[in-house]
């Protein structure tokens, strides 16, 4: 931490800001789910889930989660197949199999019991420094600091700290002056009171300070900059990619699918059978999905002229699909699998696969 944010800390009333951020918390916090106790299995799903997707799309999958997987055991001991359905559609899918994989650790090495010591926890996998603080604070009382992007936001804004959050370093002053603000006597609300503040005042945009609980204690308040911060610099743009899927299906209607890699993008997921686009053989992407459906499954089709176009943009990659229903005339490898309308739910889809196979079903009803 430099001297100018130690020297602005020291002349900083912490203990009343404590107690204005956790008063204001205590009354007005939301009553969200993960709110009803400090289960540490439960804080953990919450807070696996919040990252990168915002609370109300959290709020049914957390219940219905936790409904299917209601213990560590409950969740170590499920089907990959199954855990995945759970989270299909919230995205960020490796973040599921690494929290698996974490409960199963805990089953094995601790007992079932989520170990409440920074160094262990952190061996977790998939609990980063984010994740640790939060489970530590939240479920067990520990003043351990739960920096996310919010967290960041808010603080930046009191403390005047000019320094570009979007940077990986950056985080390490936030955690810093966290550990120098944060109660010891009830780190679990001060942590979410920072969180709850974030997403309720303290908004990235036109944030609502004449209701701030802490507006007394804000630099970039008393100074009129509370909209310049934080300092953020802007990310790469997502690369567009150019794809063509086959909703393939025989004369009974049963549908081939595939399941991606237990690696990268979208692992252990299923998908309509597709590739990305060559732009320069010279044939039309019709033409070059059939060639594909052959040399990838040995699929003789008669395929549709162009059913429907499916974007989808992931945080790096954007992927324009071209849809086109496949009818097979023969039986392609085993690198697809038959399965028929009615079991075809069963299986995990990105959404992006969701909404090819909803063409097929608009097509059919046409
Ligand atoms: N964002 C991240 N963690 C959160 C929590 N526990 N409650 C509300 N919003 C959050």
């Amino acid at each position: 931490m430099d001297n100018d944010l130690q020297n602005k800390l020291r002349s900083f009333s912490i203990h009343v800001f404590q107690d204005d951020l956790i008063n204001w918390y205590l009354t007005e916090k939301r009553d969200l789910p993960w709110r009803k106790d400090q289960d540490p299995y439960k804080v953990w799903v919450s807070e696996i889930m919040l990252q990168q997707t915002r609370v109300d799309t959290v709020i049914p999958y957390f219940t219905s989660f936790i409904e299917k997987f209601p213990t560590i055991e409950a969740l170590a001991d499920a089907n990959e197949e199954e855990v995945l359905k759970a989270w299909e559609g919230l995205g960020y899918y490796s973040r599921v199999r690494n929290l698996q994989s974490a409960v199963k650790e805990v089953k094995e090495s601790y007992g079932g019991v989520v170990p409440n010591s920074p160094h262990e926890i952190s061996k977790l996998k998939g609990v980063g420094p984010y994740t640790k603080g939060a489970i530590l604070s939240i479920a067990y009382n520990i003043p351990e600091p739960a920096v996310d992007g919010n967290v960041m936001r808010v603080l930046s804004r009191i403390l005047s700290i000019w320094e570009d959050i979007a940077k990986p370093k950056t985080r390490k002053t936030f955690e810093d002056v966290t550990y120098e603000l944060i109660s010891r006597d009830d780190p679990s609300s001060f942590n979410q009171a920072l969180m709850e503040l974030g997403a309720l005042i303290c908004t990235p945009t036109s944030p609502s300070c004449l209701l701030c609980p802490v507006r007394e204690h804000c630099t970039a308040f008393e100074e009129g900059v509370q909209a310049e911060l934080p300092i953020k610099s802007k990310k790469k743009k997502p690369k567009p990619l150019q794809m063509a899927a086959a909703v393939l299906h025989d004369s009974d209607g049963n549908l081939y699918i595939h399941k991606r890699p237990s690696t990268g993008l979208l692992a252990n997921l299923w998908e309509h059978p597709n590739f990305e686009i060559v732009a320069t053989t010279g044939k039309t992407y019709r033409e070059q999905l059939a060639d594909y459906l052959q040399t990838e499954y040995e699929a003789k089709v008669v395929l549709s002229e162009l059913a429907g176009t499916v974007e989808h943009i992931f945080s790096h990659l954007i992927w324009n699909i071209s849809i086109f229903i496949a009818e097979v005339k023969n039986s392609p490898n085993e690198n697809l699998v038959a399965v028929s309308p009615e079991e075809l739910s069963k299986f995990a889809f990105p959404v992006s696969h969701q909404k090819i196979y909803q063409i097929y079903k608009g097509q059919n009803k046409a």
